[in-house]
């Protein structure tokens, strides 16, 4: 369903990404894990387009969407969660939503409700300023802001970064039902615990190349360990 070759950008003359290529099959979750800096954030972004490619090709669904802007793929069905759980802070959590309704392709108000049977922990919170939600509601807000576009790949960076233990685990576990009930998710992760309960194949990238792919059976290994390690 998403199918990356050759794939390459940076930041002005400075190249991050080094000739990646990855899928993503319908249903599957793929674990994209590596160091801090390695340029896990970059490649998500040249593949949802808010950073361009220099080289190489993003095809969703058998369709190159390489030269697409980042809300002509969300249209398509890429939902992206970035880094850092943006938010509209000012806005409350049923504002978020509604925003996001407005901007997706369809305009079906039951969206949103099924985004919140994902995380019934945002239904209490509905009148609340986005701002003054907990780092891990904020997150929450943000992977039901991506729902509500009923994406049909799921794109998330860390989504388990500086939050809670406790709600890191709702947060796994919403990813799970999503995924348990057929969306297929690219994910970012650092917790290779967490990736190895989650995924169905994983990528390690060092430098902005992939220096290691395959199962999660395969990630036990102790190279893959070295390559991680701080
Ligand atoms: N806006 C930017 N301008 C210039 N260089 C950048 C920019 N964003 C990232 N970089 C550099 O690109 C490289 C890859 O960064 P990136 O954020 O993709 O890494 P990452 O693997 O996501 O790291 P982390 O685990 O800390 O999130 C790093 O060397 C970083 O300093
Ligand atoms: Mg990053």
């Amino acid at each position: 369903m998403l199918s990356v070759r050759g794939l390459e950008s940076g930041y002005g003359r400075a190249r991050v990404l080094f000739g990646v290529s990855l899928d993503v099959e319908p249903g599957q979750l793929v674990c994209v894990m590596g160091r801090n800096g390695v340029g896990k954030t970059t490649l998500l972004n040249t593949i949802m387009g808010v950073i361009p490619a220099t080289a190489g090709t993003v095809t969703f669904e058998g369709r190159d969407v390489t030269k697409l802007k980042p809300h002509e793929r969300v249209r398509l069905g890429m939902g992206y969660v970035p880094q850092g759980h943006e938010t509209f802070p000012q806005l409350s959590v049923l504002g978020n939503l509604l925003v996001t309704l407005e901007a997706s392709p369809h305009r079906d108000e039951s969206a949103i409700d099924e985004a919140l049977e994902i995380f019934p922990r945002l239904k209490p919170l509905l009148k609340r300023r986005a701002g003054f939600l907990s780092g891990g509601q904020q997150q929450q807000l943000a992977i039901a802001r991506a729902l509500v576009t009923r994406p049909k790949l799921l794109i998330l960076d860390e989504p388990t970064e500086g939050i809670q233990p406790s709600i890191i685990l709702e947060i796994e576990e919403a990813i799970e039902r999503l995924h348990a009930s057929g969306l297929a998710v690219l994910l970012v992760e650092q917790y290779v615990d967490l990736a190895l309960r989650m995924a169905d194949r994983f990528l390690i990238l060092d430098a902005g190349h992939v220096v290691h792919s395959g199962s999660a059976d395969e990630l036990r290994g102790e190279e893959v360990h070295r390559l991680l390690a701080v």
